[in-house]
């Protein structure tokens, strides 16, 4: 087995998937169903989060995905995906999806951002340590810096649905203490 590295610039597994999308990908408007395209952006963020880390990675967390134009059959998507952080065993994968029409030759339709939280794992499903990101470009290093951003409102998010849960049950509790 190869050895893993303490850190990776993120270069070096940066992924452009590109798919051309079929007549049986379609929802009941015949433009492309959003969960080809999620599923798509799970594999190529897979792909990424799997040579980054060196082993297996599971998707802890997929972030809102706005569509903000159709796919339609016969479109090129492209889905570039690239490690935008990197915590001890998890990472934030970018997505970015765009389209050539079939039928036009013009600059790529932005389709939607997606950002993916995938936690490397070993043998029995446990989280390991991942190489740190090494930012290269000005890009990579604002990607990295909003990864940030969106990382503290997920913990935060989190933490206050735990704490909700906890009161909920403190309630509950109590009621039940004085019937
Ligand atoms: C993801 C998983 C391995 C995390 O296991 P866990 O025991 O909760 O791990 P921990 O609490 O120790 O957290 C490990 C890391 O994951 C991160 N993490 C855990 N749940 C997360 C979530 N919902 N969103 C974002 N990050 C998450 C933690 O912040 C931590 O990051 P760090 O090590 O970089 O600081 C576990 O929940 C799991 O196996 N989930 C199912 C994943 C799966 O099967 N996906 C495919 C869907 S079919």
């Amino acid at each position: 087995m190869t050895s893993i590295p303490a850190s990776r610039p993120t270069s070096v597994t940066r992924l452009s998937l590109s798919h051309i999308t079929a007549q049986n990908e379609t929802n009941l408007l015949g433009t492309v169903h959003g969960g080809v395209i999620m599923t798509l952006v799970d594999s190529a963020a897979g792909v990424v989060a799997a040579r980054h880390s060196g082993g297996a990675a599971v998707t802890a967390s997929m972030d809102e995905m706005v569509f903000l134009v159709p796919v339609r059959v016969g479109d090129v998507v492209h889905f570039r995906s690239q490690v935008n952080w990197t915590g001890r065993s998890s990472m934030e994968i970018g997505v970015r999806i765009t389209a050539d029409r079939w039928d036009a030759v013009g600059p790529e339709v932005h389709v939607a951002s997606a950002y993916l939280v995938f936690v490397a794992v070993d043998e029995e499903g446990k989280p390991r340590a991942v190489p740190q990101v090494v930012p290269e470009t000005d890009e990579d290093r604002r990607r990295l810096r909003e990864a940030e951003i969106r990382r503290s409102h997920r913990l935060a998010r989190r933490a206050a649905i735990i704490a909700s849960r906890e009161e909920d049950q403190r309630e509950e509790d109590q009621e039940g203490a004085t019937q």
